[in-house]
């Protein structure tokens, strides 16, 4: 037989990747046909879904959750001359949310190179009397130390929101709390890289049915009623009771989020795995860290493979190799916020030693459920040659 020469060509393999089954577009075409396109009964459906599954009374579907986010600062009564303390590193939307609602984030430390969660005892340093709440960050899917924080928010009256972008399907290690559960409100993610993706999408979780009305209500301009109320004949008009937002989830995304739910236990099993052979793969490479610990990866949702460099100097030059030698994409979760230039008077910006040298160190790889053990082998064997290792 003749070598096809395009067949020796590297396969590239990218940082992260979505595959939908046929049953999923199917519930998008469907949707599509049944002629209601925006916020109605899909979107309840996924609501009530999404809230069994997470084990909480309400889940309010939204645009994203960078909108989830803020409806949680503005349901903890965070306004103009508010504080609230987020981590350095995190998705700058856990900072600029604070900022829609007329507030000042304040940016505390990273545990360290080990656990990139919030440190509780760097957030009690940095509260003052205009600290309003604390946003955890579920960094990689990793529980932040929440019991910790909970405490801290307790004892001074503070709101703990938690950012669980990364991790719908996610406990502290050893209980079985869902992640994004456990403060007064969490905010998920479904943006196309995330774990349970839609495209874009947001939903905000909570106990407190106080917090879950005010979410309903501004997501959709404070409106007392629906479009879909209206069609359904269950409202004539409505009036407006504040100013809310346009932050509306539709249904062709809500149906396919509703199709993908059941496969999310075992798309997260398959990433855990994954994740352990990563880390035995990665004990020995000298120069590299691999941030948690078994037990947090059995915990975990497991978004992103995260490893530190030993040496920050070696991680962009070692990006080009793996990138330019190997067809590897990487990327890097993430800048420290303060290094932004619309975040560098932030108060905190100056003393955040950790979270600066985590952001030069930081090197994510390539992890989705279908990525394959001979892919994994590729990235480890790629990073051995790219390290001289
Ligand atoms: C930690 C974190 N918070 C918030 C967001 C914002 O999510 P969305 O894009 O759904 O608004 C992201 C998304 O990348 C994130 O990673």
């Amino acid at each position: 037989m003749q070598s096809n020469p395009k067949s020796t060509a590297v396969e590239r393999i990218p940082v992260f990747d979505v595959r939908l089954e046929d049953e999923h577009v199917e519930a998008v075409a469907e949707t599509l046909r049944s002629g209601w396109l925006t916020l109605g009964p899909r979107t309840k459906a996924f609501e009530e879904e999404f809230a069994e599954h997470l084990g909480v009374p309400h889940a309010v579907a939204l645009s994203s959750c960078t909108a989830a986010l803020h409806l949680a600062y503005l349901a903890a009564g965070v306004g103009p001359g508010d504080e609230v303390v987020v981590p350095g590193i995190t998705f700058v939307a856990t900072a600029a949310a604070v900022r829609y609602c007329g507030g000042t984030p304040v940016l505390a430390e990273i545990i360290g190179p080990d656990d990139l969660s919030l440190d509780p005892a760097d957030v009690e340093a940095r509260l003052t009397p205009r600290t309003k709440a604390v946003c955890a960050v579920h960094y990689a899917g990793y529980a932040a130390p929440l019991s910790a924080l909970r405490e801290l928010c307790d004892q001074r009256g503070l709101a703990l929101i938690e950012d669980a972008a990364h991790s719908p399907d996610a406990t502290v290690p050893g209980g079985d709390e869902a992640l994004g559960t456990i403060g007064l409100a969490g905010a998920f993610s479904f943006f196309s890289n995330k774990i349970l993706s839609c495209g874009e999408g947001g939903l905000l979780a909570t106990r407190d049915e106080r917090v879950a009305e005010v979410a309903r209500s501004l997501r959709s301009h404070a409106m007392t009623s629906g479009t879909w109320d209206r069609h359904r004949g269950h409202a004539m008009g409505y009036d407006v009771v504040g100013v809310g937002y346009n932050y509306r989830m539709d249904e062709p995304r809500a149906a396919l989020l509703s199709a993908r739910l059941p496969g999310l236990a075992a798309d997260v099993a398959e990433r855990r795995r994954l994740t352990h052979l990563y880390r035995e793969a990665l004990a020995d490479v000298p120069g590299v860290t691999v941030p948690y610990s078994d037990d947090q990866v059995d915990a975990s949702s497991c978004y992103i493979m995260p490893a530190m460099l030993d040496d920050p100097a070696r991680r962009d030059p070692l990006r080009s190799v793996l990138a330019e030698g190997h067809g590897i994409q990487t990327t890097v979760l993430y800048p420290s916020i303060n290094e932004f230039s619309a975040y560098a008077g932030t108060p905190g910006a100056g003393s955040l030693p950790r979270c600066e040298r985590a952001a030069r160190c930081q090197l994510t790889l390539p992890l989705y459920p279908h990525l394959g053990e001979e892919r994994l082998d590729r990235v480890v064997r790629a990073l051995r040659d790219g390290l001289g290792a």
